[in-house]
């Protein structure tokens, strides 16, 4: 393909062209305000008889967006133009939430009602709470987490449908409302203790954090240094582009599905070890490396070719430089540890040796191998006190937003349609039957 003319974005239509053998095909080319060009292709398969072909759609655009921009090489990460780095550090998560979902940052006024509507909704309805009892207590609570969430349409039928501004907006308050409760619950359920409702009174993490830890048996006392931490770590995981779990949202949501079975979807998606589930698949191989001196070990098996093992946490499709998210993990991490009074966690020197030799490996440097955002979480978390079971249940409070935000970014395009690939077929061509009588 070479674009005929290369203008500024915006001026005189550019087109870029296919040519396959004899044959040539002219089609547009759009500019982004920053960001890669894309070829518009719809109409390659009409005009050509030819399908594109990219498994992992590693240079596809399956939509256009105004939510989330990265630049995997710079390192750069925006929601709605700000960066990552700079909202971590001076907002809160509703602030992020108000941002994904409306576009601006909210005005104090917008912020208190915001606030105000999000805290009202944070309530299950009681029969939640039955729902839950059909669960094993050893359930992994990514299962009780995708369960429930999908049986959230079960209880709010008045938000379900699509085509109404207001339902979609009440559906989205909720769930970014009743995921952390939903959660929380999840935890209290796999260490049988009794659910803890949320209290008006708090903010949203503190909030969570006291429906994870309090007990009847004593007054619980918030730490505002953890409240802070885990904050920022909503912030870190909220939105990320057309990553797995959204692109499933998003193709879920374009059949038309219900709000709360499009973010179950992506849930049940994000639980996979390549993506949200690698905060506990990366603690887990910070604990079977063990010590310092068993990294060479697991590094070899990383690059050997024979092998399909990862080192889990580093690695990422489009960071190709570091992950702005791990850079503010990793201070969040320290603060944390520091504020609990962990001085030598053995897991954490693992993880700064490990960093350290994989930043310097040949291996690693040419595949642009860098740590990326599930590599600290796993131990800042861990020294919160969760369980690493519950990594990825995190991750998924946290994206609910970005999850929902690109939800109804799609639904709200006038250019949407039903998301429907085609293949590229290598089976068996066109074969009569045989009677079973006459098979050997
Ligand atoms: C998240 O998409 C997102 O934005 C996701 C996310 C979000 O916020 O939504 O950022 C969250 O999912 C972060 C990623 C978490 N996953 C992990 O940490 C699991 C370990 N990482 C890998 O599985 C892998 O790096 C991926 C899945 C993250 C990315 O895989 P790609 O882009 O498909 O890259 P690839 O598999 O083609 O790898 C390129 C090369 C391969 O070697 P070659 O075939 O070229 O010889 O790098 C190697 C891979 O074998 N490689 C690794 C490696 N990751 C890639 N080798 C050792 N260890 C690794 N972790």
């Amino acid at each position: 393909m070479d674009a005929k003319t290369s203008q500024k974005p915006g001026a005189t239509k550019k087109t870029g062209s296919i040519t396959v053998g004899n044959k040539n095909w002219d089609f547009p080319v759009y500019s982004g305000t920053i960001g890669p060009d894309v070829l518009d292709i719809a109409k390659l398969y009409g005009e050509s008889g030819m399908f594109t072909y990219d498994p992992g759609f590693t240079s596809t655009a399956s939509c256009e967006s105004k939510i989330t921009y990265i630049d995997g090489d710079e390192g750069v990460l925006l929601y709605r133009g700000y960066p990552i780095e700079q909202l971590a550090e001076h907002g809160d998560f509703l602030e992020t939430c108000y941002l994904l979902l409306y576009g601006e940052l909210p005005t104090p006024s917008q912020k208190a009602d915001f606030d105000y509507r999000v805290t009202r909704h944070t309530m299950v309805h009681e029969q939640m709470s039955r729902f839950f009892q059909g669960f094993r207590r050893d359930a992994h609570p990514m299962a009780v987490m995708t369960g429930s969430i999908g049986a959230l349409s079960a209880f709010y039928h008045d938000s379900t449908d699509i085509a109404d501004p207001v339902q979609r907006m009440i559906a989205s308050l909720r769930m970014i409302a009743k995921v952390p409760t939903l959660a929380a619950m999840a935890y209290k359920y796999s260490v049988g203790q009794p659910f803890v409702y949320p209290k008006n009174d708090l903010d949203y993490s503190t909030n969570f954090l006291r429906m994870c830890y309090a007990v009847p048996t004593e007054d619980y006392k918030p730490n505002p240094v953890l409240a802070r931490a885990m904050d920022r770590i909503f912030i870190l995981h909220a939105d990320h582009e057309q990553n797995a779990s959204t692109s499933t949202v998003r193709l879920a949501g374009s059949s038309g599905a219900n709000p709360f079975a499009c973010i179950a979807a992506g849930c049940a998606c994000l639980w996979g070890p390549a993506h949200g589930g690698a905060n506990e698949a990366a603690l887990n191989m910070l604990r079977e490396i063990g010590t310092v001196d068993r990294i060479p070990e697991f590094v070899k098996r990383a690059k050997d070719k024979t092998d399909s093992y990862r080192l889990m946490g580093f690695g990422h499709r489009v960071y190709k430089n570091y992950d702005p998210r791990a850079k503010i993990m990793q201070k969040t991490c320290h603060e944390v540890l520091a504020e609990l009074g962990i001085k030598d966690d053995p897991l954490l020197d693992v993880a700064m040796e490990l960093e350290k030799i994989a930043l310097h490996d040949d291996y690693f440097v040419e595949k642009k191998l860098y740590p990326n955002i599930d590599f600290y979480s796993g131990i800042t978390l861990k020294a919160m006190g969760f369980p690493t079971t519950m990594f990825t249940v995190l991750f998924a409070v946290a994206r609910t937003v970005g999850w929902i935000a690109q939800w109804k970014e799609m639904i709200e395009d006038p250019k949407q349609k039903i998301g429907r690939p085609r293949q590229l077929y290598t089976g068996a061509t066109t074969r009569d039957y045989v009677p079973i009588s006459r098979r050997k």
